[in-house]
């Protein structure tokens, strides 16, 4: 059975003299690449022909057959008997030619009121609101888990650093926790992103919106395209609706922002991995051999993210230079907006499933503990901790309690710290004398100062590093991530 649809060339053929070159036509496809919207593009059919039924555009009786035929659809292409036309171009050809075979003129009805433009828009916004809300899952759980290794190491010392050199001690928990609070932000954004994605294009018709008396706000409601009050979220201009790609841009932004922070991490983890800090590994299963070193065990995982957010920030490069330029309304170019799109979410969606099992490790069912996370050398750090006079502020903190001017004191630690470095020890193991040389005031009390655990008991400011501090966060994020 031939229909309309059945060459692409002939879904528009009455006024073309030449069908397209072989190459063209690989050029300009794209369901090679979006068939992977077909759910979207079903379920937007599905509530567009409803609306067409109930508003009496369209009999019952052809809703019924839409029904039937994208029924069958969805099963052939869930069990892989669909065959995909490179002839038909995108999915939303290759669904609608399908359908018409399959229920003939009801399929040919379903387009009434509707364009390939407020189509994709749709299908888009539709695909992608699931990924987002399946990215803040993983969000979620990437948080839970670094939640949980920061609980069990809130007394572990960490040097902390500025400008990669020691700077002042740090609880571990802490240094985690700052990870937590990006991935939280992070999960904000795309709750952010969520809402404006999840308006309602179709209406919009080609560009100008159409003569049928089409019910937008059953759609919206249809589709779940709804705010928290459940109010239908409609794209209230009809050229603006089928052309700009905002949204997208604007996940690739928040997606890009992720794989930054995952980035960060993957730098950190690879730089603690390696034997000259030994504070951290990470399981053998993220980790690879060399072919000629037999002693090697490679940070693939984290180089590999940290390699991979240079390509996610390139989709969002591509896809703002994609939109720049574009005069309204719907253009092809618009078409170029997915491989970035879904590559992506895949790359997201990816590299936050290892980084959890990475950081937290699996579950083990028969202990119903998780097994194989991060193993911290608490040991390694706190002697790192110890090198730097990473509690050389402490000291000059201590003369400001004593009654000194801040900037002096600074000046007379300075000097403490000179003295101690030609001796090749640190500031605590300088004798009571000798540092009372360089300030009278300075007493006993002075080591507990001094030491690591007073250094960082010390720090208690909202948000600093001091233990009862870090483990009130750590309660915070425990309960808003119950
Ligand atoms: N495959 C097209 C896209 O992804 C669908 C819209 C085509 N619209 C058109 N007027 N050619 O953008």
């Amino acid at each position: 059975m031939t229909n309309q649809l059945d060459k692409k060339s002939q879904a528009w053929s009455a006024l073309f003299s030449e069908p397209m070159s072989e190459l063209v036509k690989r050029y300009t496809a794209s369901v090679f690449f979006d068939q992977r919207l077909w759910r979207a593009d079903i379920a937007g059919s599905l509530a567009h022909a409803q609306m067409l039924a109930t508003q009496g555009i369209i009999s019952a009786a052809d809703w019924a057959d839409i029904q039937r035929g994208l029924g069958q659809i969805t099963r052939d292409i869930e069990s892989g008997q669909f065959e995909w036309q490179l002839d038909l171009e995108d999915v939303h050809l290759n669904i609608e030619a399908r359908l018409t075979q399959l229920v003939g003129d009801a399929g040919k009805r379903l387009h009434t009121g509707r364009s390939r433009n407020d189509q994709v828009a749709t299908d888009v916004r539709l695909w992608l609101r699931d990924e987002i809300d399946a990215i803040s899952a993983l969000l979620v759980d990437l948080q839970r888990a670094l939640v949980d290794v920061a609980n069990r190491h809130v007394d572990v010392i960490l040097p902390g650093f500025t400008h990669l050199q020691v700077a002042q001690p740090v609880s571990f928990a802490h240094h985690l926790l700052a990870y937590v609070e990006m991935f939280a932000r992070d999960a904000e954004r795309m709750a952010d992103v969520r809402r404006r994605t999840n308006r309602l294009p179709l209406g919009s018709a080609a560009l100008a919106g159409t003569t049928y008396p089409l019910d937008r706000e059953q759609v919206a409601k249809l589709l779940g395209m709804v705010d928290e009050q459940g109010q239908p979220q409609l794209c209230m201009n009809s050229l603006d609706a089928v052309s700009d790609r905002d949204f997208a841009i604007e996940f690739t932004a928040a997606a890009s922002l992720v794989m930054i922070h995952i980035s960060r991490l993957s730098e950190e983890l690879i730089l603690w991995m390696s034997q000259n800090f030994a504070f951290v590994r990470i399981a053998d299963r993220f980790t690879t051999g060399s072919s000629i070193m037999p002693q090697k065990k490679n940070p693939d995982v984290p180089e590999l993210a940290r390699g991979k957010t240079g390509r996610v920030v390139g989709h969002l490069m591509g896809l703002l230079t994609l939109m720049k330029g574009q005069p309204l309304a719907y253009n092809k170019d618009n078409q170029e907006d997915k491989e970035p799109l879904f590559d992506t979410v895949d790359t997201l969606k990816d590299t936050l499933r290892i980084f959890c099992d990475m950081v937290g490790g699996q579950l083990n069912p028969a202990t119903g503990r998780k097994e194989g996370g991060i193993e911290v050398n608490a040991q390694a750090m706190e002697q790192a901790a110890q090198r730097g006079y990473a509690t050389a502020t402490d000291l000059a903190d201590y003369l400001v309690k004593k009654g000194l001017p801040f900037r002096d004191a600074h000046e007379i630690v300075a000097h403490a710290v000179r003295a101690a470095s030609t001796h090749a020890c640190d500031l605590a193991d300088l004798p009571l004398s000798v540092l009372q040389g360089f300030h009278p005031a300075i007493g006993q009390d002075v080591y507990e100062a001094l030491s690591l655990q007073g250094s960082l008991h010390a720090r208690h400011t909202v948000g600093g590093t001091a233990p009862a501090q870090v483990r009130q966060q750590i309660e915070r994020h425990r309960l808003r991530l119950a």
